[in-house]
């Protein structure tokens, strides 16, 4: 195993811990995630060419039809895994159901799936199991008992063995276990007896009614407990015994392996330090370390974290990072992150890349390095990236005081409500103008969206002064077409539904919709997070408008606030613009930096005695009725 290799291994280890430590904390986390993460871990389990291009992308809309074959979904959660005569082979692992908490359907009919049963504990939903026909062995899982709406076991045609659990739901209606090795006496509830001989045939260990065959007693309690005294259980504790001892010398063989990977690894990585350590002093007597430049790295060398330079010395290596005490922050659209605390008490946020371009590591590095050098205060570059075959991963310092979408909507209603202030939203609007600015004057290209992303979850608040960190830029360049289309906000303007373009104007287009999402305190549809509702939010603003309850616009949380409305009113001027229906009437990005920098935080006299009418006239003019029939975020599915 060479290095790399080696700490690629690690790092799925680590990943994997990371990935269980994962908690609903964040409101945004929900369900749909854990449940596609676990269909995924069974695709991957079977290796069919098929579900392998089958099951990708967006699994299941709220009740639109899935768009994964076999899947079927009810408000968004995963009710049914229906693969059935489809050849596939593998196994499935026996905690894979553990996160499918809604499932009633699921049946794998006439396959060649291999090893244990599932453990069926949090489906207790569940009514109808259907595994018949495959190649199953070990014992029939006693998770199944706890099923209280069981209605259909089908578990014939297997190579199951041990006794039938105690099975005595009333609602169990069908029930088959024909074929398989299973032994022992046939437990006597009503349940098990309701069913014919025909349930049980093909095991010829199986006795009691209502087989043919009579159970000699002593025999029949040894097997309906697994153990005991008695000539034949003794056997079987022995046999026990000799397969705890296999597997004690099995582990002891792994950790010695692990040992002697581990010096090795620790070894090389060494020498490749010493390696690297002339160039990089030549770079600093040379003073190009200024330059913002993704470390060159030994061709090979593909399991390293790169650190792209200018981030005041920090650095640590994968280790460091594989030690960390980790907590997971939610979902992104992109994939998961997680916070890691390494033992020096810096922390990181980890960001765990998917559905990516095909890019090979030059191409890779490349993209990084454009969003790199992209360099402002209001924007949050990756401190480094992590490239191998399996994983891609950025590397990002930590903003203490979370994302906006969080600081706007969460803990509302609720005593622990921090109101977000009116100076603290106005420093959002500027801060978010300002990087934006930035990235357009940066960027050449007329044909793309400099950011491409921005909604409020990507704007990030850093310490106590409010300091504005706009994050998740330019990964255009990065994620396949079909998926951005998906997910990225610049996809969801309206003129990329009816013409298929995004440009400069669609940022403007989110950063009006981020205005308005700050001015009302509501979310906005395109960018709401899984199993939230948002509302279109353009499309309401200006029904609001004309239909003159204007008054209800606000967020009432700023709108009491003494000072605010003149700028409110002025933040929402410049966001009506923003979303104008068509991308030439938006102001380009230095119009709307001046504008947005010009308001005020509070307190001129005439606001004293400020009142909604005026509001209404200076909205209803003609300048904003354009923006009329903007389409919602929702019309994307
Ligand atoms: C199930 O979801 C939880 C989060 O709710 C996660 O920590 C865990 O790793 C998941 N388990 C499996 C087997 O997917
Ligand atoms: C998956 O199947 C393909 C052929 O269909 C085979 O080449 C590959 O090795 C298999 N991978 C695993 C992990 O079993
Ligand atoms: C998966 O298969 C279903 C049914 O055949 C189809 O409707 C769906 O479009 C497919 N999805 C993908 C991503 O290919
Ligand atoms: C089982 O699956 C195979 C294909 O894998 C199919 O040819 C056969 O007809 C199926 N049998 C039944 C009984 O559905
Ligand atoms: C149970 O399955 C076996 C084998 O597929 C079949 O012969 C038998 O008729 C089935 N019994 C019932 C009650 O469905």
């Amino acid at each position: 195993m060479s290095p790399s290799n080696f700490s690629n291994f690690l790092l799925v280890m680590a990943l994997l811990v990371l990935h269980k430590r994962v908690t609903a904390q964040d409101g945004t986390i929900g369900y749909h995630g854990y449940e596609r993460d676990a269909l995924l871990a069974l695709r991957k389990g079977f290796n069919n060419t098929f579900l392998d291009g089958n099951w990708t992308g967006i699994m299941c809309y709220m009740n639109d039809t899935p768009y994964w074959y076999g899947v079927q979904c009810l408000n968004g959660r995963v009710t049914g895994v229906t693969l059935e005569s489809m050849k596939l082979t593998g196994g499935i692992k026996v905690d894979a159901l553990v996160n499918l908490t809604q499932l009633i359907t699921f049946s794998f009919k006439n396959n060649s799936i291999s090893g244990n049963m599932m453990d069926f504990s949090y489906n207790r939903n569940l009514r109808n199991i259907d595994l018949s026909g495959n190649s199953f062995d070990g014992k029939i899982s006693s998770s199944l008992v706890n099923l209280n709406s069981l209605e259909a076991l089908q578990l014939q045609d297997n190579k199951l063995t041990g006794p039938i659990p105690g099975l005595n739901q009333p609602t169990l209606k069908t029930f088959n276990v024909s074929y398989n090795h299973l032994s022992g006496a046939i437990p006597e509830t009503r349940a098990l007896q309701s069913f014919g001989y025909s349930s049980y045939l093909g095991n010829e260990n199986l006795c009691g009614p209502p087989t043919p065959t009579l159970c000699n007693t002593r025999n029949d309690v040894s097997e309906s407990n697994g153990e005991n005294s008695g000539d034949k259980s003794s056997n079987s504790s022995r046999f026990a015994a000799i397969l705890v001892a296999v597997d004690v010398i099995v582990l002891v063989v792994i950790l010695f392996l692990f040992i002697i990977y581990y010096k090795k690894y620790k070894n090389l990585k060494k020498e490749m330090k010493l390696k690297n350590l002339l160039p990089k002093d030549e770079e600093h007597d040379s003073r190009i370390a200024e330059r913002t430049m993704v470390k060159k790295v030994p061709e090979g060398d593909q399991g390293k974290l790169v650190f792209i330079e200018g981030n005041h010395g920090v650095t640590f290596e994968l280790d460091d990072l594989l030690r960390a005490s980790a907590e997971g922050l939610g979902k992104g659209n992109f994939g998961n992150c997680y916070k890691a605390m390494l033992e020096g008490g810096q922390v990181v946020v980890v960001k765990r890349l998917r559905d990516l371009k095909p890019l090979n590591r030059e191409e890779f590095m490349r993209q990084v390095r454009a969003i790199a050098d992209q360099k402002h205060q209001n924007l949050l570059p990756p401190l480094a990236f992590y490239y191998s075959k399996d994983e891609k991963l950025f590397l990002y310092k930590f903003a203490s005081h979370g994302n906006v979408f969080n600081r706007l909507h969460g803990d509302r209603d609720t005593r622990d409500r921090v109101p977000f202030r009116w100076s603290s939203r106005l420093a959002v609007a500027r801060g978010v103008a300002r990087a934006l600015r930035h990235l357009h004057l940066n960027t050449r290209s007329q044909t793309t969206a400099p950011h491409g992303n921005l909604k409020s979850s990507n704007v990030l608040l850093d310490n106590e002064n409010d300091e504005i960190l706009v994050t998740d830029y330019g990964l255009t360049s990065l994620i396949a077409l079909p998926i951005a289309a998906q997910r990225m906000v610049s996809y969801k303007s309206p003129e990329y539904q009816s013409h298929k373009r995004i440009s400069k104007k669609s940022d403007i287009w989110s950063y009006g919709c981020l205005l308005l999402e700050l001015v009302t305190g509501r979310i906005p549809s395109h960018s709401a997070p899984q199993g939230m509702n948002g509302v279109d939010l353009c499309g309401w603003v200006h029904r609001a408008v004309r239909e003159e309850w204007t008054a209800e616009i606000f967020d009432t949380e700023i709108a009491v606030q003494r000072g605010a409305n003149h700028g409110l009113l002025r933040l929402m001027q410049i966001a009506m613009r923003c979303c104008d229906k068509s991308p030439e009437k938006r102001p380009d990005i230095s119009r709307v930096v001046a504008e947005v920098e010009e308001i005020k935080i509070g307190g001129d006299s005439e606001d004293e005695e400020y009142d909604y009418s005026s509001l209404e006239r200076s909205l209803t003019d003609e300048s904003l009725s354009a923006s009329r029939s903007i389409v919602s975020g929702d019309d994307l599915r």
